[in-house]
């Protein structure tokens, strides 16, 4: 069965057929198709083209569908060209000449737009409500350890001491942006798209607002053109995804670092980690290297269909099919990423007392030195040229910040004061970072307080 071929005089060739159809895939979208469906069934009786029992007929044979479309042997033999035409041909086997009826005043063109609407809203809640579960585990983390201090690093050399809290916050703040982007997502893709038929807008008198109701959308679209033209809101919500796998693939470059014996902060759970049929000693980040290879794999998604709509003439093109192999995948990926981060967060121990320790044998602390100086009226240029000269002169000779006593700071140059030695502690510098959004104690839990309100809110709209 096909949903068009009057025209035709042959049918379509075995090939043409074979590399046409999207069965084998959208058959995903059969709940939204379904469901879809049933609204259209609804919208046809209140525009006199179905009775209600006509109506009320087609509506529980898609219910009856719906259930049978959950084994597996419902797709039996099924060539079907798309899960629209599969759909309409089951509903013919169980209601006959009325299934003639359902596509009144439809284009699968809209159908389409519709589906993938209503399926990748559901996705979008999902992943929504896992980022906002590892939100919650990062600042369960930040609490944990309150007081480790680790050292801060630009170029990936020791720059600053900062609090492990911070260094959470700081992803908290990029994961938070993350669902924002999610959420606005989500808002493009709550619009209703039926009523604009193949691209001109249906025939029929539809009450566009009273079908938006029905399948709770937020509103309506505006411009039949667009609707069958554009994909943007599968876009948005690639985008989105893929800046989290961005986050995500950072967050796990940094945690393969430090759990690595060169840095040993970390310790990851053996339940999360794999070792190696050769090599007995062997404990390997595996979950945390897929995430960032995923991420290559999410960008390609994304790349992918911003591609395929390049150039492509209003409205409607049959390259837009193109458009879920990549967005099921991408989908798929993210809610897998953010399930198995949350596996590793869950099981992840931090040593506070080791990077605790990097921060103060390295020189971290300069730039604490050399603000002190400038505080006390060395201009700073001067004063970055002494800590500098200092750390020089510790290097060569092998000294450690806390090898230094005030009275050797002060002959080592005229500038320090006795009471700077304190600074060689790293804890005691940061405190002066009370800038707002800076590392010192008090702006952290702070920010922490404010994050925990923040993930409250997130909490009350997912
Ligand atoms: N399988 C098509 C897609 O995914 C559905 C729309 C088909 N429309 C058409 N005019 N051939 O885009």
């Amino acid at each position: 069965m096909k949903l068009w071929g009057g025209r035709f005089e042959t049918g379509p060739s075995e090939v043409f057929e074979r590399f046409s159809g999207s069965l084998h895939f959208d058959r995903k979208l059969i709940g939204a198709d379904i469901r879809g469906s049933q609204a259209f069934a609804r919208a046809l009786e209140n525009v006199g083209i179905l009775t209600a029992e006509e109506r009320a007929t087609l509506v529980s044979a898609f219910d009856e569908l719906l259930r049978e479309s959950s084994i597996a042997a419902f797709y039996d033999g099924a060539t079907d060209e798309d899960v629209h035409t599969l759909v309409i041909r089951k509903l013919k086997e169980k209601t006959g000449g009325l299934a003639d009826k359902i596509h009144t005043g439809r284009s699968r063109n809209e159908q389409v737009s519709l589906d993938v609407r209503l399926w990748l809203r559901g996705e979008i809640d999902s992943c929504r409500s896992l980022l906002v579960d590892f939100l919650e585990e990062l600042l369960r983390l930040a609490r944990t350890y309150e007081t480790a201090v680790i050292p801060g690093y630009t170029h990936l050399r020791r720059a600053q001491p900062v609090l492990w809290g911070h260094y959470c916050l700081a992803y908290f703040e990029m994961f938070s942006r993350d669902l924002e982007r999610l959420e606005q997502a989500r808002a493009r893709v709550n619009l209703l798209p039926l009523g604009s038929g193949a691209l001109a807008g249906s025939g029929f008198p539809f009450d566009r607002e009273a079908i938006a109701k029905d399948l709770d959308f937020a509103g309506i679209t505006r411009n039949s053109m667009d609707v069958s033209g554009d994909r943007d809101f599968v876009l948005d919500f690639m985008y989105a995804a893929s800046t989290t796998m961005l986050h995500l693939s950072r967050l796990c470059e940094d945690w393969i670092l430090y759990s690595s014996e060169e840095f040993g902060w970390m310790e990851l759970g053996d339940g999360v980690t794999s070792g190696s049929s050769l090599m007995p000693q062997k404990k390997n980040p595996d979950s945390l290297e897929l995430i960032r290879g995923k991420c290559g794999r999410v960008w390609g998604d994304f790349n992918s269909l911003y591609v395929t709509m390049k150039g492509l003439p209003m409205t409607y093109n049959r390259d837009m099919q193109e458009d879920k192999e990549p967005l099921f995948d991408c989908a798929y990926q993210l809610a897998g990423c953010l399930e198995m981060i949350l596996g590793v967060t869950a099981t992840v121990k931090l040593h506070a007392a080791v990077p605790a320790a990097a921060a103060e044998e390295s020189w971290a602390v300069a730039t604490d030195l050399a603000e002190a100086l400038a505080k006390a009226g060395t201009p700073f240029h001067q004063a970055h040229k002494i800590a500098g000269r200092l750390v020089l002169e510790s290097l060569n000779s092998g000294k450690k910040p806390a090898d230094w006593t005030a009275e050797e700071l002060v002959k080592f140059a005229p500038e320090f004061r006795p009471e700077m030695v304190k600074l060689m502690q790293p804890t005691e510098g940061m405190k002066s970072r009370q800038v707002v959004g800076g590392t010192a104690p008090v702006r952290v839990s702070e920010a922490l307080a404010a994050a925990e309100a923040s993930l409250l809110g997130y909490r009350n709209t997912v």
